[in-house]
């Protein structure tokens, strides 16, 4: 058997450990297997930039973040368009897929990433897909791997800021990755007990910020933690059409949402408002216990899946058990989180602001 690998899009940890489920659970019953690690994604595939690997290259890494392929980003909008040569990419992809006489390519990546997958399901191409994001955001799985290295990743700098927070009697924001979606602002937030957790889904209201500081003050509480997705916004610019809202950002100093709300605040309360922004380090390091079990298990599956011929799926979790889910479902959708959601609702019972 011959199968490919490939991850593509922003990284995230555990991406080894779930390649190393998929070779060591196809290992175990394949006869003769060769695998071939196509380099940086989908790159790797158009550009036939690929390498032989063997077990030896998927020992050890279950712990190791990164990946030991490489990735880029290369936007599925992109994919029909030719590139600065005129190679047809689609074309390309398929020819090299053939050329190596591949029986299943695996493919591991997020939302932009799966859009392709399924192009290439659609070209003929056998895939299999893993769901790969720190965003948590893959419709149709109830977790993806990364996620839980990255909550614990963002919880530990919320942590560290709240003693320092305590200690001045300042108000901190800690901007947490997530430009759409806000499921890890709004598990890190609750785990590390952030005052105001800001999401892409529930547009803020400055008052609502300022009404929640300003009741922590009056219970002698003199600093205030907010987690703000970094694709959190203003109700005021919510109700902008996308191009209004480009111009209006165009003119702005501020380098993002964090930067706008700590002015805000300090013009408002005259308190001190200090922003951290973890940025890229919520996708760094090894991955958490949780993960390496998940793409374990995910791999193991990925692989029976293989041997059975089940091409054309997302491995999925959902409720604690290992799915197939077919691509053409899922492709192209999000999930987000629902405003009006148990987890919401539960949070802002025990105090905790939402901005709305
Ligand atoms: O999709 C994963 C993610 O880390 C998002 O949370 C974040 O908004 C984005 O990627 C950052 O992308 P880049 O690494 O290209 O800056």
């Amino acid at each position: 058997m011959k199968i490919g690998l490939l991850t593509s899009g922003g990284d995230c940890q555990a991406l080894n450990a779930a390649m190393r489920g998929v070779v060591k659970g196809l290992s175990e019953t394949v006869d003769k297997l060769e695998v071939y690690g196509f380099e940086e994604g989908y790159k790797g595939l158009i550009y036939g930039n690929y390498r032989l690997l063997t077990s030896v290259d998927f020992s050890g890494i279950l712990t190791k973040g990164g990946t030991i392929l490489g990735s880029s980003r290369q936007p599925f909008k992109m994919m029909r368009i030719p590139d600065a040569n005129g190679l047809d990419k689609v074309e390309a992809m398929k020819s090299n897929y053939h050329k190596l006489n591949l029986d299943c390519l695996v493919i591991l990546g997020g939302n932009g990433t799966q859009k392709t997958a399924n192009l290439l399901r659609e070209e003929g191409l056998n895939i299999i897909h893993l769901p790969k994001t720190i965003d948590n955001d893959i419709y149709g799985t109830d977790m993806t791997f990364g996620f839980y290295s990255a909550v614990n990743i963002a919880c530990e700098a919320i942590d560290c800021i709240h003693t320092t927070a305590a200690s001045h009697n300042r108000v901190f924001i800690v901007e947490v990755m997530g430009h759409k979606v806000g499921w890890l602002t709004l598990y890190a937030g609750i785990a590390s007990g952030a005052d105001i957790i800001l999401l892409p889904e529930i547009p803020y209201d400055n008052d609502k910020i300022i009404d929640a500081i300003q009741k922590r003050k009056k219970q002698g509480k003199g600093f205030t933690i907010l987690a703000v997705a970094e694709g959190a916004i203003s109700k005021e610019d919510a109700a902008l059409s996308k191009k209004e809202l480009k111009k209006k950002r165009e003119n702005e100093p501020h380098p993002s949402v964090s930067y706008r709300i700590a002015e805000m605040i300090t013009q408002r309360t005259g308190s001190e408002a200090r922003v951290t922004v973890p940025g890229h380090t919520h996708r760094g390091g090894s991955p958490c216990p949780y993960d390496r079990v998940l793409c374990t298990r995910l791999g193991s599956a990925a692989a029976k899946a293989i041997v059975d011929g089940k091409f054309g799926n997302m491995v999925a979790i959902i409720n604690g058990e290992t799915k197939l889910v077919p691509l053409e479902k899922v492709a192209g959708k999000l999930k987000m989180v629902d405003p009006g959601c148990k987890l919401i609702k539960e949070a802002k019972r025990t105090g905790i602001s939402f901005g709305d």
